[in-house]
């Protein structure tokens, strides 16, 4: 489907004198376009304008009777096939990062499913800020897709990265991007995707314990992109420092062995299991009830004692799910997964080359090479959010092509 009822938000900036120019080209497009403005936006350019160019009443108040009475931001938020803020303040940019709702703008698109392009326009400084990079880094993995910003002179006398792109090129990419992406999404639903994520915990003592580096981000991400594309997701999850992904059931838990007992009453009634999790291999035999004193001790010894391998069992169920592995490695890392995959009995297993510091452990962006047992597929770098999509197309694919072997 391609986009026809467009939300234009724009924010304050120089560069929204572009804005009724940008309504123009889209409206040239087919699109039914109408217009929000932050308060910053309206000083730089008027409501008249953006009404006479989109033939709508533009709105900028969260709490506006007439417009209430009229559409009403919920059903704004509902009607957009496709939101596009151009341009984005670094203000405007840092309450969208962080689910701020403090204008009409930010809480529509806190309101819609809608997906989300926006169009950064700021000083050259305040783009290559950490806080901004970070703010633009939280967006992308979200599935917002960013436009520019463009390099070139900017109003404020500087010469650098943060121009606005310019309207057309807006256009060009809103329009040819939207059908694309949606043809090579997978659709996941009426699936139940069960996904672990997360590192798991092992009690030392009632203060210490052994755990690993994983940072639940890239299990996180598969189950926010999992529910978006339709699929029922359950996700365990070991101790990370996340926030649930929207409309997907989290159960929380700490150690191997409850994660172990978590996965398998879900997985009897899943269709697919993803075990994206960093499962402590090896949990202390006994924790101890008190804290370890070092007083007089030289040296100290634990002894460890194997967790369960919780994709194997799964693997192993009489009906199992399709099983999918993550395999971390540092070294030879295909060879190693493709043992895992036939070891456990795996349908598919990604591969993540750990010895790489630029992804994997604790970045946005990861990279995967995926494997069966007779293809291999190779997913550039990108955000963790954007290789989801592409892992849970080849997930779809290749349970399918299970299914119809199976069924035939
Ligand atoms: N896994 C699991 N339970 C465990 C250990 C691992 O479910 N106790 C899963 C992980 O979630 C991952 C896959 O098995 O999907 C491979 O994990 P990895 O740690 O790379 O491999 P291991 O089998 O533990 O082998 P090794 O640590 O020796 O490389």
């Amino acid at each position: 489907m391609i986009a026809t009822k467009w939300l234009l938000g724009i924010t304050g900036g120089i560069a929204a004198y572009k804005a009724p120019e940008l309504v123009r080209l889209l409206k040239k497009q087919g699109a039914d376009v109408r217009v929000v403005l932050s308060q910053g936006a309206k000083a730089f350019v008027t409501p008249m304008t953006l009404q006479a160019v989109s033939g709508h009443p533009v709105y900028s108040e969260l709490l506006d009777p007439d417009f209430e009475a009229a559409m009403g931001h919920i059903e704004l938020a509902r009607w957009a096939e496709g939101i596009v803020i151009a341009p984005l303040s670094a203000n405007r940019l840092a309450a969208l990062a962080h689910g701020h709702a403090d204008d009409l703008l930010t809480t529509l698109c806190l309101a819609s499913t809608a997906p989300i392009w926006v169009v950064p326009a700021m000083n050259q400084q305040m783009w290559h800020h950490p806080a901004t990079q970070a703010n633009i880094t939280i967006l992308k993995d979200r599935g917002a897709v960013v436009i520019g910003p463009g390099w070139g002179e900017q109003a404020c006398g500087e010469i650098g990265l943060g121009r606005m792109s310019e309207p057309q090129d807006i256009v060009n990419q809103l329009f040819p991007m939207y059908q694309p992406m949606k043809e090579q999404e997978a659709n996941l639903q009426g699936l139940r995707i069960l996904i672990s994520a997360g590192p798991t915990r092992e009690a030392i003592d009632p203060v210490r314990y052994i755990s690993n580096r994983s940072s639940g981000k890239m299990g996180f991400a598969l189950a926010q992109a999992a529910a978006t594309l339709g699929a029922q997701v359950s996700l365990i999850s070991g101790p990370v420092n996340l926030a649930s992904p929207h409309g997907v059931e989290r159960i929380d838990v700490m150690s191997a062995n409850e994660m172990y007992n978590a996965v398998m009453t879900k997985a009897q009634d899943a269709d697919i299991f993803i075990s994206a999790a960093a499962v402590a291999d090896f949990a202390v035999e006994k924790a101890l009830s008190q804290k370890i004193k070092k007083a007089g001790a030289t040296g100290l010894q634990l002894n460890l004692v194997a967790t369960p391998d919780i994709l194997a069992k799964v693997a192993a169920l009489p009906k199992p799910p399709f099983c999918v592995g993550f395999a971390a490695e540092t070294e030879q890392p295909e060879q190693y997964a493709k043992k895992k995959l036939q070891e456990k009995h795996l349908d598919l297993i990604a591969v993540n080359d750990v010895s790489r510091e630029d992804i994997g452990f604790d970045v946005n962006v990861n990279e995967l090479t995926v494997l069966s047992q007779h293809k291999t597929f190779h997913i550039p770098k990108n955000t963790k959010y954007q290789i989801s999509l592409k892992l849970l197309q080849i997930i779809r694919e290749c349970y399918d092509t299970k299914n119809k072997i199976k069924n035939s």
